[in-house]
């Protein structure tokens, strides 16, 4: 025998008491509650809230008790004063005498020995001549009256002259040697005629050509000719420097 599902569903219904007709809904008694699930598993986390605002500072903590690390030096400050003078110290025990000192006497008698030698070899040359207290020396260049100053001065002299006769005679001995007319150490002022020595100090001797100076303020510095007598002339000429020490 074939049933349907539907007498099916009919037949187990009336055999568990369902009042039930023939119908395709059926209502039933409502059971028993049944017994609560267990809890679910926890949820994610959800998204962090807004900052909130920052709290009231807290109360001042009690004072420490380790000091701080030392600060950085400061700047330098500024220098003081200078201390007064002090007392000179007390005098040391007397040195050799110096004609007791051997090493003393050894140093002056190589010194007199070398002068000695490099005036000797110089005066053989002809280019240095000592009268009185000067030493006159040439290098033989003939140059404008700045550049023989120059060279002069780079020597330790300064340009030769001639203070006397004698001075005169060895400085026109080189402007002869050398067939040369040279430069010596006077230059005119401001007032024409009135010519000077570098130092300031007064002309006590001079050997001017007869004539001369005739330059009248134009020709400032003094050549001398090979016979010793003086010209007044410019300075840009070339002529023989001499110095004197
Ligand atoms: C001129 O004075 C110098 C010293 O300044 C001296 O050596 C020289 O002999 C004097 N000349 C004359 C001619 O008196």
């Amino acid at each position: 025998m074939w049933l349907s599902p539907l007498a099916l569903t009919l037949i187990l219904m009336a055999a568990s008491g369902t009042m039930c007709e023939v119908k395709d809904v059926c209502v039933g008694r409502p059971g028993i509650p049944g017994i609560p699930g267990s809890h679910g598993l926890p949820g994610r986390d959800g998204r962090d809230g807004a900052k909130g605002d920052p709290g009231p500072p807290g109360p001042r903590g009690p004072p420490g008790n380790t000091p701080g690390s030392p600060g950085n030096d400061g700047l330098p400050g500024v220098p003081g004063q200078c201390g007064e003078k002090g007392e000179p110290g007390e005098r040391g025990p007397p040195g050799l005498p110096a004609h007791l000192d051997e090493v003393l006497q050894a140093t002056l008698q190589d010194f007199r020995h070398q002068i000695l030698q490099t005036k000797g070899a110089l005066s053989l040359q002809g280019s240095i001549l000592a009268v009185g207290k000067k030493v006159f020396a040439t290098n033989g260049q003939s140059v404008t009256f700045d550049a023989a100053q120059e060279a002069c001065a780079r020597a330790g002299g300064s340009i030769a002259v001639p203070r006397s006769p004698e001075e005169n005679e060895a400085i026109a001995s080189f402007a002869y040697k050398y067939n040369t007319y040279a430069y010596v150490g006077l230059t005119e002022g401001p007032s024409p005629g009135d010519f000077r020595y570098s130092d300031g100090t007064p002309v006590n001797y001079t050997n001017w050509y007869p004539g001369e100076p005739a330059g009248q303020g134009t020709e400032t510095c003094v050549e001398m000719y090979t016979d010793g007598q003086w010209n007044d002339k410019s300075c840009l000429y070339y002529r023989l420097t001499i110095c004197e020490f």
